[in-house]
């Protein structure tokens, strides 16, 4: 907690560390009711200053020693978060002893108890919460471990490397382990508790044996086998696809319940939030399996973008998450259909990153300053970054590509690096400049395209004119124009796609069809059409930017039923059906029968994926819808949306019973592509059935009450919970309940499907949740499923015009300020929305903002977040 104003952290401050870490020796001695942790330093001077800093955070300082001689109180310099060594010299060994207490750890950052077990979450600054150490990403060192516990209640004792020995004396068990790669202190980990573990092996490229054990609490180990089967599939394709082979003889993953995030890539022991690895068909969704499928590989990649090539600094965190998304993204595109995973990720940046760079957060993919680093693990920094990451692979084509990651991680291994190492990687293997391309890392804000065409008929060319802006964002104005990749294909008449090459080659690539357009204005000419072509821009998503294009909804509909590329056939849709939300919001929507006709042969196409046919007849969420209007009226978004799903349910009835009808036929549950896809038309189907009368209802119960798997028996239970049937929905929520409560992870989704929920969120029923026996204030998932789901899903209820739901989430923030501000400030992102609601909203929720900023005591986390808001 801060006692003064918190100062910001800038790049331009940067300095190399006084002194290198050449060995860490820690000793962790778990207690009850402490842990004493014992850390001796082989430490080097590297330049001129021959003063060490230490980072510290609520520890206990127990002793200090220098080569064997014990310090005395003034022999060094204990700060608020620091201890200061002057006047060293060239080497020496440290001894630090520090007493901490992960029993009383409510914020999960450092060393603490989740359930029975002791586990570690270090990034990005909690090993200062373990002991005294240079606690930034540019030292990296060589770590041995060794952990002595109570044998009986800790029989499992795990940490990073190698093991070395185990023994137990006098009833405690000693476990050493080595780990002989250099890293960051972020990177350490520590695991000790009761847990069954998973075995599997994995024979790398260049013959490495390598055992795969996944542990978890004894309840969950029948859920381990899909995160093992995702591990292996992500090893083989790291190799396949990027040359990169595993570097020790052990990989480990371990399940915790208590985790601020999804998972953490720790070195050779991945930790993982239970929600994000654990999994079997009768208690998990689809969703989950794929999440999990993303999340393994994700932490796995890592092992090299991130472990063996490293940050410099935390201004470089999209180095390791922007690349490493982009990674996993590829790896789900491979694994499934590359088509929907597009869609998927756009529709992310579309809502949560486009709102980011709208509000007072928005930030570079490479920030200049921050309060809290914390608050940076962004939509930007993640999803943002694996876009630019993207577009190098769009530029350079996959081999150009992959010669400049070779070059990058050939260079870089075992160093820590800027972001701009990687692009130097990139622009040395391909003799390619990127001086220009390098804005996208340092320009807040999302560009804005400005799209003219037109045709001469009498020429046969088409002229395409391009205009950039990109607006401001906090702290910065004058933006200069981006390099921003425009793949692009013209359709013909006949839905055929016609040949492309514009007068001005210098600009196009033809390998990847991509039209490099660079200036703030550009005007393009395509010559030789025999007839007006239909103009298909941003082919795959090629850039994250806001397209302005004209285009008539019969043009719309022409795409959504011809184009070629995926992406773009479902982007078509979108943009028809937000024209019938705009028509709905202005009281004059009407479906006509053109569109009614191209929805309904979508529905029967049963040559497309069917994954792709029920992203194509999902309407756009309320926030995507949000994210393209102007002034955010979240009460007429939803009323018009709730017109149209009515509308498009009721035209196309027959055709959507039909293909349930088709779709809902007994078969054993895969977690496979195949099934998924046709899992997820069948109960997009049932979605819209369930809106058009009593039989839909009745089909949503039989479900219900007859599914053999976690997907089937929640699509039905959301279609009932959102039919506004309260007496239907009540009674399958109750009986989900009597059959799951066991299940933590289960309930979570019990307790989300209905905070998330329009029909069901009132405060009165939020409430209720927050005091139900199932709820836990101290557990992160619990936290998100109602008060995340509420404040994220059910907008409508959300910003109800009595504010209470702003109090309510204010509420939560303040109370979660002190437990766990890394949680309390996620929970904020809605209100910093604030300036682009209708203005009585608005208001309302500044006013949330200001009561919490009143609060004595605000972490640094919270602090930055509203005060950033209210500036
Ligand atoms: N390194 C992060 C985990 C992390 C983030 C730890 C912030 C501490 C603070 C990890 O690699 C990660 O990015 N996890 C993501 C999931 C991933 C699939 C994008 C997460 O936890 O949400
Ligand atoms: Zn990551």
């Amino acid at each position: 907690m801060r006692d003064a104003q918190p100062t910001a952290i800038q790049l331009t401050d940067y300095k190399e560390p006084a002194y290198e870490v050449v060995e860490t020796h820690l000793r962790f001695e778990l207690e009850e009711e402490f842990t004493l942790v014992t850390s001796t330093l082989k430490i080097r001077q590297r330049g001129e200053s021959n003063e060490l800093f230490l980072n510290g955070q609520e520890l206990g300082l127990e002793s200090i020693s220098i080569d064997g001689r014990v310090l005395g109180e003034g022999e060094y310099t204990l700060g608020d978060e620091s201890l200061t060594l002057t006047g060293l010299y060239a080497e020496h060994t440290l001894q630090v002893v520090t007493r901490i207490y992960p029993a009383k750890n409510t914020a999960l950052e450092g060393l603490y108890r989740s359930g029975g077990m002791y586990c570690t979450q270090c990034e990005a600054e909690g090993f200062r919460r373990i002991t005294y150490y240079p606690d930034r990403p540019d030292v990296m060192s060589v770590f041995t471990t060794e952990i002595i516990a109570d044998a009986g209640q800790y029989p499992v004792l795990l940490s990073n490397g190698n093991p070395v020995s185990e023994e137990v004396i006098g009833g405690k068990r000693h476990a050493v382990w080595h780990d002989p790669h250099k890293k960051p202190a972020y990177l350490f980990a520590l695991v000790a508790g009761d847990l069954l573990v998973t075995e599997d092996s994995f024979t790398t490229c260049g013959g490495r044996e390598v055992a795969l054990k996944i542990f978890v609490e004894p309840r969950n180990i029948d859920k381990t086998a899909y995160a093992m089967d995702a591990l292996k599939r992500s090893m083989r394709w790291d190799e396949d696809v990027y040359g990169r082979e595993y570097d020790l003889d052990i990989f480990m993953i371990v399940a915790v319940d208590d985790f601020n995030m999804g998972a953490m890539e720790n070195k050779g022991l991945n930790i993982f939030n239970s929600s994000c690895v654990l999994a079997n068909p009768a208690t998990a969704t689809d969703a989950a399996y794929q999440r999990i499928e993303a999340i393994v590989a994700h932490e796995y990649f890592h092992n090299w973008s991130g472990n063996r090539v490293t940050c410099r600094d935390w201004f470089q965190l999209s180095l390791k998450e922007g690349f490493t998304v982009f990674r996993d993204a590829c790896f789900s595109a491979d694994m499934n259909s590359a088509t929907v995973k597009r869609v998927e990720d756009a529709g992310i940046l579309r809502t949560v990153q486009f709102a980011e760079d709208a509000g007072p957060m928005a930030h570079p993919v490479q920030p200049d300053s921050y309060i809290e680093i914390s608050n940076f693990y962004t939509v930007t920094i993640y999803e943002k970054g694996a876009e630019v990451v993207g577009m190098y692979h769009k530029i350079l084509g996959a081999e150009g590509f992959r010669k400049g990651t070779d070059l990058y991680f050939d260079r870089h291994d075992g160093q820590a690096v800027t972001i701009n190492e990687f692009v130097q990687a990139m622009e040395d293997a391909n003799g390619v400049d990127f001086t220009q391309f390098r804005r996208w890392y340092k320009q807040a804000g999302t560009p804005v395209v400005d799209v003219l065409t037109s045709y001469d008929s009498g020429a046969g060319r088409l002229t395409l004119t391009l205009r950039q802006h990109t607006p401001d964002t906090p702290g910065q104005t004058d933006k200069q124009p981006l390099w921003i990749p425009v793949q692009l294909g013209l359709i013909g008449k006949d839905g055929s796609p016609l040949t492309v090459t514009p007068d001005q080659e210098e600009f196009w690539t033809e390998s990847s069809q991509v039209l490099h357009f660079r200036e703030a204005e550009q005007t393009f000419t395509f010559s030789g059409l025999e007839q007006e072509p239909a103009v298909s821009l941003f082919r795959d998503f090629s850039a994250p930017v806001r397209v302005n294009y004209q285009q008539s909804r019969e043009t719309l509909r022409f795409l959504l039923r011809h184009d070629s590329d995926g992406f773009n056939r479902w982007d078509a849709g979108q943009r028809l059906m937000l024209s019938w939300i705009d028509d709905a919001r202005e009281g004059r929507f009407e479906l006509s029968d053109d569109d009614i006709s191209v929805y309904r042969e979508l529905l029967n196409d049963t040559d497309l994926d069917p994954a792709m046919v029920a992203y194509l007849l999902a309407l756009p969420s309320e926030s995507y819808i949000a994210e393209f209007s102007g002034e955010i009226d979240p009460l007429a978004i939803h009323s018009a949306r709730e017109e149209v799903s009515g509308a498009l349910a009721s035209a196309l009835r027959d055709d959507i019973v039909a293909c349930y009808q088709r779709l809902n036929i007994a078969r054993e549950y895969e977690p496979d592509p195949a099934h998924m896809a046709q899992r997820s038309l069948k109960n997009l189907a049932l979605s819209y059935w369930s809106r058009t009368g009593d039989d839909g209802l009745a089909a949503a119960q039989q479900q219900y009450q007859s599914a053999d798997n976690m997907t089937d028996q929640m699509a039905a239970l959301r279609a009932l919970v959102n039919s506004g049937d309260r007496m239907r929905a009540q009674s399958a929520l109750d009986d989900f309940y009597e059959r799951w409560q066991s299940d933590p992870l289960v309930v979570n989704q019990w307790l989300s499907v209905q905070a998330g929920s329009a029909e069901m969120a009132t405060i009165e029923h939020i409430n209720d949740l927050l005091a139900h026996p199932a709820f836990d204030w101290r557990n992160p998932n619990k936290v998100r499923s109602v008060i995340g789901a509420f404040a994220n899903q059910a907008l409508s209820r959300f910003h109800s015009a009595d504010g209470e739901g702003y109090r309510l989430l204010a509420d939560a923030v303040i109370r979660l300020n002190e437990s766990n501000p890394q949680i309390a400030s996620r929970l904020l992102a809605p209100l910093t929305r604030w300036k682009r609601l209708v203005p009585s909203q608005s208001q309302l929720m500044k006013a949330e903002l200001q009561r919490i900023m009143q609060q004595g005591n605000l972490s640094k986390d919270v602090f930055e977040v509203v005060s950033k808001s209210l500036a």
